[in-house]
This record gives C-alpha cells, structure tokens and sequence, in this order.
C-alpha cells in the first residue's frame, strides 16, 4: 500500500481541481483545497509558505478567463514563478500543471499564450515538474457551442477534436502527481476523435437544440489559425475513458 501524501491542489475548488481533491482524499491522501477565496493566492504569493509545508507534490488547476494576452500571461506566468519558488523553499517533490494539447502551436490565441508561458516558467523553474496538456473537456462544450454561434448557426473549425471529461483529466493529474516527475510535457485526450463539428452536433442535439451545425476551413480557433490537427495530440498520449455520449447520460 502507497505511504499517504500531503497534495495540494491549487484551484481546488474549481472544476478540475475539486475532483482531484475528492480522489485524493477517497485515496486515504491529505489533499489541500487552495484557492484565492480560501486565503492561498498563487498570484500574489498570500497563503503559499505555509499550505505548501510537508506537501508531496502540487497540482495546479488555477484559472483566470482573459482574452487580454497581458493579463493572463501575467496571471499564469507570476502563479508558477511564485508556486515553484515556494515549492523549492519547502522542499516539495513534485509540481503538475495542466495545460493544452498544442498550446505552444496555438499561441496566436491569447489565452493560449497565457498557457505557453506558464508552461515555460514551471520548465525554467528549476523545480521537478510534470505538465499534463489536455484537450478541451466535455465540460467546455457548451462555452464553444455558445462562442461560435451566430445568426441561428454554429459554424466551428473544420479539423478535429477529441475532448475529456473533467473526471478523467482529475485522475490522470492525481496518478501524474503522485509518480515521478517526468521534466517534460504528457498528452492527454479522450477515448474518441471525430470532428469538432460532428461533437458540437451530438451535444446539441441531447439538449434538444435544432440549431444547424456546420464546418468551414477559414473558422479559427479564437485568434490562432488551426490545420487538422491542431486540437489533437500528434504522438503517444494518455487516453481517457469517458465518451461524449457516457458523459452527457450522466
Ligand atoms: N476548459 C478546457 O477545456 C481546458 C482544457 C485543457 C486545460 N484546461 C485548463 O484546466 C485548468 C482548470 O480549469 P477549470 O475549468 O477547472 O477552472 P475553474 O473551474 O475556473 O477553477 C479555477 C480555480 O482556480 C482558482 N484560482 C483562481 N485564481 C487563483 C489564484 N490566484 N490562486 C489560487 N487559486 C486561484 C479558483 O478559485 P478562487 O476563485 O477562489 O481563487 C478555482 O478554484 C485551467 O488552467 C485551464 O487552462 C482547460
């Protein structure tokens, strides 16, 4: 039986990072829900030293919606300078942080910039690290759905997509988090790749919405030209279990 670890999950009230607080505690860990309402402040460094004293490994699952590129480069890359500094100070194994399958290709789009840099300032950190990018969860759908309808239509890339459900993501970050750390990037996506149309369309049509759906190749991915690909992961990756259909029945 594995030694119980103190893990703490920074954004753990949120969607991903309360699943990973549940897991790990239904595990017999210590898991610490921080977040910024809660006193633990990965942007300004409030709460850190003393959340982080006697902890194993980090996750982090925070998140700030922007689509001003300086502001949430500024969010993303100050949290993992602060988290990793103060991860060194006390000692801790292992830092995990979730990120996009492609966000490096993607960077035109300045939320994924936010992501690159993030990604960049746990690499140069000098503390041991795992970045865990995912692909768009089942979760997000909605939001998409939302985002590229316009006069009665949805009309989204036409390339392909291979979304997760958040349970799936919350317990690759947890095994990711307590194995070693990998000092590189891992992929991971959901059981099934289709086109991001025909996804749009399944979802839809459970909520009960005729709305057409179609796919046109001069659609971007808000802001970063995309190519078949670009949402997907090009080599091996961690497969989640959960298909659209399974999750939307739940
Ligand atoms: N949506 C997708 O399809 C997708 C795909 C791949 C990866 N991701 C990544 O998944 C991650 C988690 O997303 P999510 O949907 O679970 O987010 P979420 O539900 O919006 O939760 C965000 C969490 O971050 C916390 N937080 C915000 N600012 C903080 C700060 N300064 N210090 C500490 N905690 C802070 C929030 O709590 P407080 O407000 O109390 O601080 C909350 O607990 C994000 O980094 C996102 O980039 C998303």
């Amino acid at each position: 039986m594995s030694k119980m670890k103190k893990v703490v999950v920074i954004g753990g009230t949120g969607l991903i990072g309360s699943k990973a607080v549940k897991l790990l505690q239904d595990a017999g860990h210590e898991a610490v829900a921080a977040s910024s309402r809660n006193g633990i402040n990965a942007y300004t460094g409030e709460g850190l030293a003393d959340a982080l004293a006697g902890a194993d490994a980090v996750i982090d699952v925070s998140n700030m919606m922007s689509f001003d590129k300086d502001v949430i480069t500024d969010f993303f890359a100050t949290s993992s300078r602060n988290l990793t500094s103060a991860e060194l100070a006390a000692g801790v194994r292992h830092h995990v942080v979730l990120s996009i399958v492609n966000a490096d290709q993607l960077a035109a789009n300045p939320y994924m910039a936010g992501k690159l840099a993030q990604e960049e300032a746990v690499a140069s950190s000098g503390q041991a690290y795992t970045i865990v990018r995912a692909t768009q969860f089942h979760e997000f759908i909605e939001t998409l759905a939302g985002a590229y309808a316009a006069d009665g239509v949805v009309k989204v890339p036409d390339i392909d997509f291979q979304p997760i459900a958040a349970d799936d993501v919350a317990a690759a970050l947890v095994e990711a988090a307590l194995g070693e750390p990998k000092n590189g990037a891992v992929d991971l996506a959901g059981p099934e790749r289709a086109s991001f149309e025909s996804f749009i369309r399944t979802y839809l049509d459970a909520k009960g919405d005729a709305r057409p759906v179609s796919a046109d190749a001069s659609v971007d991915y808000f802001g970063a030209p995309v190519v078949m690909g670009s949402l997907v992961p090009s080599g091996n990756y961690i497969k989640g279990e959960i298909t659209l259909a399974e999750w939307l029945r739940t």
